[in-house]
């Protein structure tokens, strides 16, 4: 390996939500935080130098996001998955939330449906009651051995009950990647029911083989005009406090909607290091950088499912398909939720994230980021073990 994810960095200092929100969150401070979805490794060398070649400068006056901008961004679509994204169809966003937010508000209406499919990443339903839109969900169904599908007929059926559908692909918290042709049948049932979908994938950097990320709007070229696609470097270089994410809307009048909502709230201006960090990220030297990373994250993966099975067999978790994001089943433990939230920080002092956050599907359940050196993750695994041998639960 070229590049070293093994360095431990103490974040405590750094005003990091991670590490100095533990007290709001968990009561205490006396824990390992593996929630939040960044991760423990510095970015990238070369984006950090790249930033601090642009701090030097002195001047950090209003930004703007010039050709090269959007020509990295087109590069690294296109090298990541073949899809050619002509540079009108995309618009800045300060982050990928708030394109999603954009986008349902220039979708639909007060009191008008938006589909999601919980369990699924906690700010889509959020938003959508901070909008007064109406959640429609169309739950995940979940097999025995632990991979999630869909049920179309459900999934038709709450499509009339809405104006848009929020499509989370790579799943957070599942780690669910849908296949092409799920996302074959979910557009086309969009189609039938005029339903426009907002794609987010955020997460598409982190896609382990077999799997592979398909973008919702390749799949057909009719999906193209349906759907506001949603993403970001910020996952994928470690680089989400710096604000920076991009739509891609093929169709000119859902582009003209969504920069009408956008343009009523002001909140077009770059942020000068996000602007110079995607450049430097989306490059063939973050694709190795990637690549180093997505090996690291998948022997961080093995090695927490190796400890459970041999360890702690109870605690169910299946390798995800996507994310550095861990989708815990603790049903086993025989606790009730708060039980167990109160188990996993108080004795075995671990912050991670409730199951029930997600939506339905998910109690019983905690989400665990993985995205941190090997030492961090081992020192969880023996925590818990620790804990629950006290406890008769190992
Ligand atoms: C699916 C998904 N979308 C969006 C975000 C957050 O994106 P942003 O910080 O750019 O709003 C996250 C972060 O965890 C996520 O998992």
């Amino acid at each position: 390996m070229k590049y070293n994810f093994d360095t431990f960095i103490d974040r405590k200092t750094t005003d990091c939500e991670k590490y100095s929100n533990n007290l709001s969150v968990f009561g205490t401070n006396d824990i390992l935080p593996l929630w939040i979805a960044d991760m423990d490794f510095a970015s990238a060398d070369f984006i950090v130098d790249a930033i601090t070649e642009r701090a030097k400068h002195g001047v950090y006056g209003y930004a703007c996001r010039c050709e090269s901008f959007w020509k990295a961004a087109q590069f690294w679509i296109e090298n990541q998955s073949g899809w050619k994204v002509d540079a009108k169809w995309m618009h800045f966003s300060p982050g990928v939330v708030a394109g999603v937010v954009f986008s349902i508000l220039a979708n639909s209406k007060e009191g008008e449906g938006v589909l999601l499919q919980p369990p699924v990443y906690h700010p889509f339903a959020n938003i959508i009651n901070h909008n007064n839109r109406k959640i429609v969900n169309n739950p995940l169904v979940k097999n025995i051995d632990g991979t999630y599908s869909i049920d179309f007929a459900d999934f038709e059926e709450k499509a009339k009950l809405a104006k848009v559908f929020i499509l989370c692909n790579p799943q957070n918290p599942t780690g669910k990647v849908y296949t092409k042709d799920e996302l074959r049948k979910l557009g086309e049932i969009c189609l039938k029911h005029n339903v426009v979908v907002i794609s987010d994938e955020i997460h598409m950097d982190f896609v382990y083989e077999p799997a592979i990320h398909t973008h919702f709007a390749t799949v057909d070229p009719r999906f193209m005009d349906i759907t506001i696609t949603v993403t970001a470097p910020s996952k994928s270089f470690n680089i989400a406090g710096l604000c920076t994410a991009y739509t891609i809307i093929p169709n000119a009048k859902l582009r003209e909607n969504y920069l009408c909502e956008m343009s009523k709230i002001h909140c077009d201006n770059s942020n000068v290091f996000g602007t110079v960090a995607l450049q430097a990220a989306y490059t063939p030297q973050g694709q190795e950088w990637m690549k180093e990373m997505n090996q690291y994250l998948i022997s961080n993966i093995d090695l927490t499912i190796e400890f459970l099975e041999k360890n702690l067999p109870n605690i169910k978790c299946r390798k995800p398909e996507a994310t550095f994001l861990l989708w815990l089943d603790f049903t086993n433990f025989g606790l009730a939720q708060d039980q167990l939230i109160e188990f996993l920080v108080k004795e075995a002092k671990l912050g991670l994230n409730d199951g029930r956050i997600y939506g339905e599907g998910g109690d019983g359940f905690m989400r665990i980021n993985i995205g941190a050196p090997k030492q961090t993750i081992q020192l969880a695994l023996d925590q818990l073990l620790e804990a629950a041998k006290k406890r008769g639960l190992a």
